[in-house]
């Protein structure tokens, strides 16, 4: 298939959402499941990102990242930091006896590049390398399935300095010799690799709104940025992360694969996305929004090519792939991964309706709102969303439709509380975590190529933007001791029920769409 799949899908798609849309309700049933419900191999866990877990910023030899200078700019609006984090960097033993004790099967984390090579490139750190050779060799003894993310948006510094980071066709050849590493030195026991988390989020909260280091975009330049170039950027980080991928994965292929019997894949972060009318130009405006958000990233690595509505609306601004880097980078992923919390309505905005996203949303002509009768959100990642647990399922079924065979990992799904109080006894997250697993299990029934879930995120940590203000965690870290200890959430223990087959799930009512909550990103 080639990416013009998309406009074959179109129509499918359409008349799906007019029935989602307007006769939904009368489907909503009850779901009763359990762990054994889903297939053996597939791969229930839980995860977390190098900068918001491990702390220990300053320690053993770790270079900043883009994501130290920026919080230690001030510029969280908590003014937190992520140098202490969860403490993993010193805790992790206790922590995978409690990834174990708790029964989760897998484990997704991060590499912090900037400890492993303290100059972007070139001399190992020794004490990077050990860390990450303990921690898997712990997880190994436990019997937990490792996945591991290269890139979780913490840029080493010096290489920004350098040349700017993903703006620079240089960041492909230091991303491969980087991941060369982490191959040859863990690879005999990881073999779940995910190249870049969030790509997508990437291109357009670091370089479009500017609010994520190494915070760039269009004049008028406010206090987050002091340069960049909105209409441009965007295109050519994603671009670069493209190709970085691809080369990534060429010399898995060639030197490690057969050997090691591992996979590589590339993430995204999605929102399953409604028109908010029935109009075409909304019905339109909400398959551009998924060209623009998750065809932007896969059809390339799937296809070979950017999906042709985005070569339209962005012109020569968006590079194009000569015929050997297509050739490079098409059928270049072994799994997709998919970060997914919520949904959004879809409004057309062709007429050049403002958006407050700057240019990326001009292109993709279209605003996302959290409601049916919602004003614009104008922010790529809404703060106030929908729990939408069906959209996943939605998500899932695009991805088989679009994408037909690949394997897809659900590798963040949860629920925060942004501004309100975390409790021990958290039923709403373990509300929300059993019908979005619910909605997973809908999708495999009905053919999606599912393979694993994770939870996001495994205990609380410093989150991005909302710092220590939006615990995710089945754990609770008390980051008042400097202790941090760890105690099990309601939801820790009824997961662990769950994967042990002590409980099932039932979930009477499966549609709810109301309910307003935050999106990690
Ligand atoms: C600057 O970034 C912060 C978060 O980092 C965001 O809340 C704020 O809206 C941004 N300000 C502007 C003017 O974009
Ligand atoms: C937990 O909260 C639920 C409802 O939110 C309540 O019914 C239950 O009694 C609480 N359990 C404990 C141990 O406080
Ligand atoms: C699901 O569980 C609920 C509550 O235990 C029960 O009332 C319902 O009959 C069950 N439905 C199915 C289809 O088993």
């Amino acid at each position: 298939m080639a990416p013009s799949s998309s406009s074959t899908s179109n129509s499918n798609l359409s008349l799906l959402l007019l029935f989602l849309l307007f006769f939904a309700a009368p489907w909503a049933k009850a779901l009763n499941f359990t762990r054994q419900d889903f297939p053996r191999e597939f791969v229930f866990g839980a995860g977390t990102s190098a900068y918001q877990y491990e702390g220990a910023t300053d320690e053993d030899g770790r270079s900043p990242s883009i994501w130290d200078t920026f919080t230690h700019a001030g510029k969280m609006p908590d003014k937190s930091t992520g140098d202490t984090a969860a403490g993993g960097y010193h805790k992790y033993k206790e922590d995978v006896k409690l990834i174990s004790d708790t029964g989760l099967e897998a484990y997704h984390f991060s590499i912090s590049w900037s400890r492993l090579l303290p100059r972007g490139r070139g001399p190992v750190n020794p004490k990077g390398l050990e860390y990450y050779n303990s921690l898997i060799d712990e997880l190994v003894k436990q019997g937990i399935e490792i996945h591991v993310t290269l890139y979780h948006l913490d840029f080493p510094q010096i290489l920004e300095d350098e040349y700017h980071g993903w703006l620079s066709p240089r960041v492909i050849e230091d991303f491969t010799a980087y991941a060369d590493v982490c191959f040859r030195e863990f690879g005999d026991r990881v073999k779940h690799w995910t190249t870049m988390d969030e790509p997508n989020v990437l291109a357009i909260a670091a370089y479009d709104s500017g609010a994520f280091p190494p915070c760039r975009c269009s004049p008028p330049f406010g206090i987050n940025c002091t340069a960049g170039d909105s209409t441009v950027e965007p295109y050519v980080v994603a671009h670069n992360s493209i190709l970085a991928h691809a080369s990534v994965v060429k010399l898995y292929r060639e030197k490690y694969q057969a050997t090691q019997k591992g996979f590589v894949g590339m993430n995204v972060y999605s929102f399953w996305t409604y028109p908010i009318s029935l109009s075409s130009a909304d019905i339109a405006a909400t398959q551009r929004a998924l060209d623009f958000m998750i065809g932007w990233i896969l059809d390339p690595l799937v296809y070979g090519d950017y999906p042709e509505i985005m070569k339209k609306k962005a012109g020569s601004r968006i590079p194009s792939f000569t015929k050997e880097q297509s050739e490079l980078i098409r059928g270049g992923t072994d799994f997709i991964g998919i970060n997914h919390y919520t949904s959004v309505y879809i409004n057309d905005a062709s007429n050049g309706e403002k958006t407050d996203l700057r240019d990326y949303n001009a292109d993709m002509s279209a605003v996302f709102r959290t409601s049916r009768n919602d004003t614009p959100s104008g922010q790529f990642v809404p703060t106030s969303i929908p729990v939408d647990p069906q959209g996943l399922q939605y998500m899932l079924e695009y991805l088989r439709d679009t994408y037909p065979g690949i394997p897809v990992y659900i590798q963040e799904n949860g629920k925060g509380q942004f501004g309100k109080k975390d409790s021990l006894n958290d039923t709403d997250r373990v509300e929300y975590l059993s019908r979005y697993m619910g909605s997973a299990l809908a999708a495999l029934r009905n053919g999606a190529n599912v393979k694993g879930y994770f939870v996001w995120s495994f205990l609380d940590e410093f989150e991005l933007l909302a710092g220590y203000h939006s615990p995710f965690g089945l754990y609770h870290v008390d980051f008042e001791d400097p202790n941090l200890p760890r105690q099990p959430k309601l939801s820790a223990q009824w997961y662990s029920k769950f994967l042990r087959s002590e409980i099932g799930v039932n979930i009477i009512n499966m549609i709810s769409a109301d309910e307003h909550e935050h999106a990690d990103i």
